[in-house]
């Protein structure tokens, strides 16, 4: 249970390293809170964890090897659900056992195995890590949060304090989306979870919340209870270990029972002021940890008044217009596919043609910019298309990018040999069959596209439309009167077959 503060003895805290001032409402008792939290936290750990493949890793003798298994499952953890990383972890861990394994491998090989998994800077950037550590560091991980961070990219904060207290056992926080809801929670801090200022408090409340003897398991425990119970939405309050530490939780009880105990009296008052503070001594103003005076509380969804999250900016707008090129000799299709530049969104990944649209996405201009790129980047020539087909829109959404893919299709005669330009500008390109398209590099967002692909073809194999008297009505006769007809005449005209010309290739 939330005990209640002697009156004045905890009005304020400052936090010296920031100077911001805090309610006593937000503070943990070193003496008292602290070591029940770590307790309890840890004995439902022991019991409720989940049996996740890097764990078992954690039994490893060979510091080192632990220290690279758990590396890779924060990497890949990072932004991304438990549920999908199991299959790419097992998979990686496979191909590439040990960080000098990782570091032999070429960034294509890491990119096609990273591929689907998004956030394709991860991959890389262990790629690079592996390689630092077995040509600079003797093959040895860094062993500190703070060496992790300096030395390792793409480590940061959060990762740096994964690796050092699960691997090596260094008494130090973390502090990810999952601890920032159970601290919020637990502490009622309702100001804006992402500001720099909170995220400060969140720091040093994880460093001195971090078990001195069980300091990774702690760690665990703290995103395991905020994967599992502690959730955004439905949390189990039921199930949860530290409710009887939740600020929040006794908030919400409260609400329920109405009740004139005076404990709860006082937190009564406390949910009605922004800062939650009863006593005059206690309200201190400007809090950086309290919900701010201008918002209020919302009782249906009680726990989950916490965190509160800065509003988003939309995400904006972008159309892309995306061909797919096949050819098919005998039984086999072969497809083009274009690297990515080397920076950017989805760096070095392959992905079918594509030219990212302006305001103007009309039909028109749309054609005639995805055209002009096919001559003349990838040096395709327009003679013999076969067919040019509209197959519709895909939606990908990006963390800040709403992407509409707008595809075509164009069947073409060809001998599937590489094409481009020769031109040093022109991005590597390669044509490849279906099964070397499920391996090869591309993203999530280019694999939805080639599902669309798939569907229009499989839809105009097997068609079936409801005709006007009810009955079913194969496409095939209707597409072969159109396609014997004018259509087909006006789409050779429009679009003339692509010749690739000289070869660029990079896989
Ligand atoms: N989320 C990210 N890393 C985690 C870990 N080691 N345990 C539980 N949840 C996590």
């Amino acid at each position: 249970m939330v005990k209640p503060r002697r009156k004045g003895t905890q009005a304020a805290r400052k936090n010296t390293e920031k100077e911001a001032v805090t309610c006593g409402l937000h503070h943990l008792s070193d003496d008292d809170d602290i070591p029940t939290l770590r307790s309890n936290l840890l004995s439902w750990y022991d019991v409720n964890k989940r049996d996740l493949p890097w764990r078992r890793q954690l039994k490893n003798t060979d510091v080192n090897q632990r220290a690279y298994a758990v590396w890779v499952s924060e990497m890949m953890l990072q932004q991304t659900q438990v549920a999908t990383v199991i299959d790419y972890y097992n998979r990686w861990m496979e191909k590439w056992p040990t960080v000098q394994k990782l570091a032999t491998a070429s960034l294509e090989e890491v990119n096609e195995m990273w591929s689907g998994l998004g956030y394709y800077s991860r991959g890389r950037r262990l790629h690079e890590g592996a390689q630092k550590v077995v040509t600079e560091l003797d093959g040895q991980m860094p062993s500190t949060a703070a060496s992790l961070l300096k030395e390792l990219p793409g480590v940061g904060r959060y990762t740096a304090g994964a690796i050092a207290s699960i691997a090596y056992n260094q008494v130090t926080g973390v502090v990810d989306g999952n601890v920032i809801r159970v601290l919020s929670r637990l502490r009622v801090i309702g100001a804006e979870s992402t500001s720099p200022q909170v995220m400060e408090v969140m720091w040093s409340l994880a460093d001195r919340l971090a078990d001195p003897e069980r300091p990774g398991d702690f760690n665990q425990a703290m995103m395991e209870l905020g994967a599992t119970v502690c959730t955004p939405k439905n949390p189990n309050c039921g199930g949860c270990p530290v409710r009887g530490l939740c600020t929040a939780y006794q908030q919400v009880e409260i609400e329920k029972k109405k009740s004139a105990n005076k404990l709860e009296k006082m937190l009564l008052k406390k949910m009605e002021t922004p800062c939650g503070v009863q006593d005059i001594e206690d309200v201190v103003e400007g809090c950086c940890l309290c919900l701010p005076k201008e918002e209020s509380l919302d009782s249906s969804l009680g726990v989950m008044n916490y965190p509160r999250k800065a509003k988003k900016k939309p995400p904006r707008e972008e159309k892309t217009a995306v061909a797919i090129i096949s050819c098919t000799e005998g039984s086999e299709t072969k497809f083009l596919i274009v690297q990515r530049p080397e920076t950017g969104l989805l760096a070095g990944l392959w992905e079918f043609p594509s030219v990212q649209l302006g305001s103007d996405s009309q039909s028109e201009t749309r054609k005639s910019l995805i055209d002009s790129y096919l001559k003349e980047t990838l040096g395709l020539t327009f003679e013999d298309v076969e067919k040019r087909t509209h197959v519709g829109e895909v939606v990908h959404i990006f963390s800040h990018i709403h992407q509409t893919y707008i595809v075509e299709t164009f069947d073409v005669e060809h001998d599937g040999q590489d094409g481009g330009t020769g031109d040093k500008e022109a991005p590597p390109c390669r044509w490849v069959t279906r099964s070397e398209l499920q391996g090869a590099a591309l993203s999530t967002a280019m694999r939805k596209v080639f599902k669309a692909y798939e569907a229009s073809v499989s839809a105009s194999k097997h068609p079936a439309t409801v005709n006007s008297t009810g009955s079913k009505v194969s496409n095939k006769r209707k597409r072969k009167s159109s396609s014997d007809s004018s259509d087909k005449k006006k789409q050779m005209a429009l679009d003339a077959f692509f010749k690739p010309r000289s070869v660029k290739t990079k896989a």
